[in-house]
């Protein structure tokens, strides 16, 4: 992918990330909406994905035929709302091996600081595709892909379900290298770190908690 930003415009998409952003759509609505878009999403950020191929036989004849080529893919979902988009993700690709990183931000420094970290190995020799379905700050999923790449990741990629210019401003000064896909490029955040027009917490819609 060479653009930093890719905002996924389909119709579809839109009309569903119109019914989650609507305050009365139920926790299990908004649940399958996500799990639908995540798939819309998925086929954006894995549009350039390399390939090679293989000879096959259909029942006709022989032919050389296209398949992904290079190790499996790793999607790592930043906890715990991440969990939302990794299950659509995994539909369409599921042989991507997962990793999960837990984050919280400390009251005094306001830094996210990391409470779990399990990835899988090689790394440095798979695509990392780090889902969150809120870039709102940006802080968390820089500090997430600082870590990756410590872990060794050299190839990644951020996918997300509403983005505020804040939170790709971040991303761009601290991971120009990592791009990103997006449902939606939002107004602005408000004064608790919430994107405006946004949805509110997507965790809390996604699993029914306040
Ligand atoms: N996280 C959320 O869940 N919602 C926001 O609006 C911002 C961060």
């Amino acid at each position: 992918m060479t653009q930093h930003l890719t905002i996924v415009e389909h119709p579809l998409v839109q009309h569903k990330l119109t019914l989650m952003r609507q305050k009365e759509t139920s926790t299990a609505v908004f649940r399958q909406l996500l799990r639908e878009i995540s798939q819309f999403l998925a086929y954006e950020v894995t549009r350039s994905l390399p390939m090679t191929t293989r000879p096959i036989e259909t029942p006709l004849t022989e032919m050389d035929a296209p398949v992904l080529a290079g190790r499996k893919l790793a999607l790592i979902s930043i906890l715990r709302a991440g969990n939302g988009l990794l299950d659509g993700m995994l539909e369409l690709i599921p042989s991507a091996r997962v990793g999960f990183i837990g984050l919280y931000r400390d009251e005094a420094t306001l830094q996210p600081v990391r409470y779990y970290f399990k990835v899988p190995d090689m790394l440095e020799q798979r695509l990392s595709i780090v889902v969150d379905p809120m870039l709102a700050t940006g802080n968390s999923s820089a500090a997430a892909i600082t870590m990756l790449k410590e872990a060794g990741a050299r190839d990644l990629r951020f996918l997300c379900l509403l983005a505020a210019p804040e939170g790709v401003a971040r991303m761009r000064e601290a991971h120009p290298d990592v791009p990103i896909v997006t449902a939606a490029l939002d107004e602005r955040l408000d004064d608790k770190g919430y994107i405006l027009p946004g949805l509110g917490d997507a965790g809390d819609r996604m699993f029914g908690t306040k």
